[in-house]
């Protein structure tokens, strides 16, 4: 996507052929800035930091770590070591233990001398597919909002609400929960978002509304609690929401207060959708709400908050009284039957084990 008329992806290898830059996606809304990574410690900082984020791209990021870390030994014992260290950098989205998979695959039995070109090459294919994932995500998204409008009657405009931010700066590029959304806006749909602020990190009112500004869409930030006396009111059309892992069963793990927005769309007769690429299927797993380790950060992100001031400096300032404990779960579960449709890059499908199955019948 483009920032000030220049394309960007959220990842990419220097000119230097193999250092990897990124965009501290700490630094938005208030400065856009980039950032060099060189070795493995810095990659895993850049995950554990959340300077880079979004499943999508945490398993992007994690490849490329990998790459900065053969750069030092291509042995077996030290292509383990990294994967261990970045497997521990974050614990809820499964794209980091795909990608990371998906690299030791290319890198097995091959020769030494081959193998921190063939790492490159792997992480590089990676991230091209999930661009094209999540432009087919965009385009299979774009007609369940169409379809919206449509059956609305074609007014001004259609509603769309999501939680997080599941942009493309949470991707590589085009994003999964904005694809359908930058996708029916280029295509002339009235397109309007509500953005939920999306505390602590609040992923939504920094970023979303970052690159939906950037795009030009519509929008509106709005508190996290508005969006059910929105859905009573008849303001929201469809939710479209990110998933950092989903179940088989079709449950779905997002940021913190999804399950909430799921419970209130159920409640009101909103469609609800969950938007993912086949990065985000842990095929192994069948509870969601049982078995997805939830990440629990700290509890500093819960009791301050960041901001500009008046006079242009960046501050963070506190804002529970001293003493009060604070508690920091940074995911939830969405059970399955509360969610209308998957959508990924092969087509919508329903959220359970069959809907699935029926997309990806290879893993059956
Ligand atoms: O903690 P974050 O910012 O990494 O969480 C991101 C989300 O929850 C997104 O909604 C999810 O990764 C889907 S992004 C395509």
């Amino acid at each position: 996507m483009k920032v000030d008329g220049v394309a960007y992806r959220t990842i990419w290898v220097g000119e230097d052929g193999w250092s990897v830059h990124i965009i501290d996606q700490t630094r938005l809304p208030h400065a856009f800035a980039t950032l060099r990574l060189t070795t493995l410690a810095e990659a895993a900082h850049a995950i554990r930091s959340m300077q880079v984020r979004g499943a999508p791209l945490v398993g992007a990021t994690a490849a490329y770590g990998l790459c900065l870390a053969l750069r030092e030994d291509v042995s077996d014992a030290a292509i383990d070591a990294a994967c261990a260290l970045l497997l521990a950098t974050r614990p809820t989205a499964v794209n980091l233990r795909w990608a990371l998979d998906e690299m030791r695959a290319s890198l097995r039995n091959r020769p030494h001398a081959e193998r921190l070109r063939a790492a490159y090459g792997r992480a590089a294919a990676l991230c091209d597919d999930d661009a094209a994932t999540c432009e087919a995500i965009g385009e299979h998204g774009l007609k369940l909002i169409r379809e919206a409008w449509e059956k609305k009657g074609r007014p001004e405009r259609v509603n769309v609400l999501t939680h997080c931010n599941a942009g493309w700066l949470a991707t590589v590029d085009w994003g999964t929960a904005l694809a359908p959304i930058y996708k029916a806006f280029d295509a002339g749909v009235p397109v309007h978002v509500w953005v939920d602020e999306t505390r602590p990190r609040n992923q939504g009112a920094s970023l979303s509304a970052w690159e939906l500004g950037r795009h030009g869409v519509p929008h509106t930030v709005i508190a996290d609690n508005v969006g059910g006396h929105l859905m009573q009111h008849g303001l929201v059309d469809l939710c479209i929401v990110g998933t950092d892992r989903t179940a088989a069963s079709g449950d779905v793990c997002n940021k913190i207060g999804t399950y909430l927005k799921a419970l209130a769309a159920h409640d009101n007769g909103v469609p609800f959708y969950v938007a993912l690429p086949h990065s985000t299927i842990d095929w192994s797993l069948e509870d969601g709400v049982r078995d997805i380790p939830i990440e629990e950060r700290d509890a500093a992100e819960v009791t301050q908050i960041t901001g500009r001031a008046p006079d242009g400096v960046v501050v963070t300032v506190r804002i529970t009284p001293p003493g009060s404990a604070a508690a920091n779960y940074a995911f939830d579960v969405t059970p399955a039957r509360l969610v209308s449709g998957l959508v990924t890059e092969r087509g919508v499908c329903p959220a359970s084990r069959q809907g699935l199955l029926g997309l990806y019948p290879e893993r059956a």
